[in-house]
């Protein structure tokens, strides 16, 4: 992941930028981005799915860096607020290469999606359809998908499944509301249904449960057709597809994947006398994930009876992801060699709560002290895009590193920003 390199023993690399000088540079908590990674991602995405159209997820992470290089990439986005997809299109990425998604799409992220001319907006529920209509107008013309639950079990935590009914996202297609939903829509004329959407959830790294999409996805299509004389140009696969987050676990296989899913769309949709539809991908955490490092120096070491804590500048306002869902990560020690006898331990944040844990059971250098940099692999996604704003710590800043130079893409929020936006009293 973000192709880390060793010049010298300790001295841990990425981009070709010491990663103590960017603590240097930058201060920690940073987080660092190899360009090259990014782009790499992108385009294996591209030689796998050469037929599809690979939307980033932008929840993952985004900022107009990012927007930039999905764009040069040939990558189209997937947003779900007004928020994403203004910093999108105002950094010049075209509003038709992106759809946005939402199971509660507020007054102004429909707005914004008008006016800026979104390319598909995905239905999660009946009242919006008609809400939609009204916003788009007799005259207006918006192109729409419908996001169905195909009822499938996957992905890495429950917190993040979402083909089953027992979650917010969708409409069910056992229980018919897809059906209801989609008859409904092909009644307003100023919306075009382009196709079928469903996410299953996340951290998947297992093929099947794409598969069986599929062939729930194609077997609703067929009726449709049957019932409506619809073709469907379009089936949204949504994204999901895991990574590593420590040396041996395993990601999902995307040469494998995009075989597997090319053939059992084919073979699917033959079985059901369609004509095979365009594959749509939405892929996040696999574009951004493995292509960031977090930086934090160490603040405290302590022992206690049988733990020991080594406690960072960071913690879970900058990656709730531990604690939300008991992700584990593999945090080391940077920029000296640090002693061979290794111990394990807990790193744990600075904030007042002992949930407050990054990592545990760490091996790291007994001579661990205060002053050290520990560097975290694989946070380049869900950890800036999720941070908050406990304890008024500020959010850590974003650099980009490319053939050794680093660069600032976004600025550490400041206690400034935080009083500024305090107008109370
Ligand atoms: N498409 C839709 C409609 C989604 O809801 C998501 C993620 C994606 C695509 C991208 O999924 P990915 O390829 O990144 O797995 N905060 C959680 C992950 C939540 C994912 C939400 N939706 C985490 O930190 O693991």
């Amino acid at each position: 992941p973000a192709s880390t390199t060793e010049p010298h023993p300790g001295e841990l690399a990425v981009g070709g930028v010491p990663l103590a000088e960017i603590a240097e540079r930058f201060g920690t908590p940073v987080y660092v981005l190899d360009e090259a990674e990014v782009r790499d991602r992108c385009r294996t995405y591209r030689d796998a799915f050469p037929e599809a159209e690979v939307l980033y997820a932008a929840k993952a992470f985004l900022c107009r860096a990012m927007v930039h290089w999905m764009e040069e990439e040939g990558l189209g986005l997937d947003v779900c607020s007004a928020g994403e997809l203004e910093l999108a299109v105002t950094t010049g990425f075209p509003a038709e290469k992106i759809v946005l998604h939402g199971n509660a799409k507020s007054p102004r992220d429909l707005e914004t999606a008008l006016r800026l001319g979104v390319g598909r907006i995905v239905i999660d529920s009946p009242s919006e359809i008609a809400r939609l209509a009204a916003a788009v107008g007799p005259e207006g013309h918006q192109k729409v998908m419908v996001r169905v639950v195909p009822g499938i079990h996957a992905g890495g935590h429950e917190k993040i499944r979402t083909g089953t009914e027992d979650q917010k996202f969708g409409l069910s297609i056992s229980d018919g509301y897809a059906q209801h939903a989609i008859a409904r829509i092909l009644d307003q004329p100023q919306l075009e249904l382009t196709g079928l959407h469903c996410h299953l959830g996340s951290q998947i790294t297992s093929v099947k449960p794409y598969l069986q999409a599929i062939r729930r996805l194609v077997g609703l299509m067929a009726r449709l057709h049957e019932q409506h004389g619809l073709v469907l140009p379009e089936l949204d696969l949504g994204g999901g597809h895991g990574i590593a987050y420590r040396p041996g676990e395993q990601a999902m296989d995307l040469t494998t994947l995009a075989r597997k899913v090319r053939a059992e769309l084919a073979e699917a949709c033959a079985s059901a006398g369609i004509a095979v539809p365009r594959l749509i991908i939405e892929p996040g955490r696999a574009i951004a994930g493995p292509a960031g490092v977090a930086l934090y120096h160490v603040l405290a070491v302590k022992r206690t009876g049988s733990h020991t804590f080594v406690a960072v500048d960071g913690g879970m306002s900058d990656n709730p992801r531990p604690a939300l869902y008991g992700v584990r990560y593999e945090p080391r020690l940077v920029g000296r060699h640090g002693s061979s006898t290794l111990h394990p331990v807990t790193v744990v944040g600075r904030h007042c709560e002992a949930g407050d844990v990054l990592a545990t059971d760490v091996d790291l250098p007994d001579d661990v002290r205060p002053g050290d940099l520990l560097a975290v692999p694989v946070a380049g996604a869900y950890h800036l895009s999720m941070a908050s704003g406990y304890n008024m710590v500020g959010r850590p800043p974003v650099t980009a590193v490319k053939q050794g130079h680093a660069r600032l893409l976004v600025r550490r929020e400041s206690l400034d920003d935080i009083r500024r936006r305090d107008v109370g009293l």
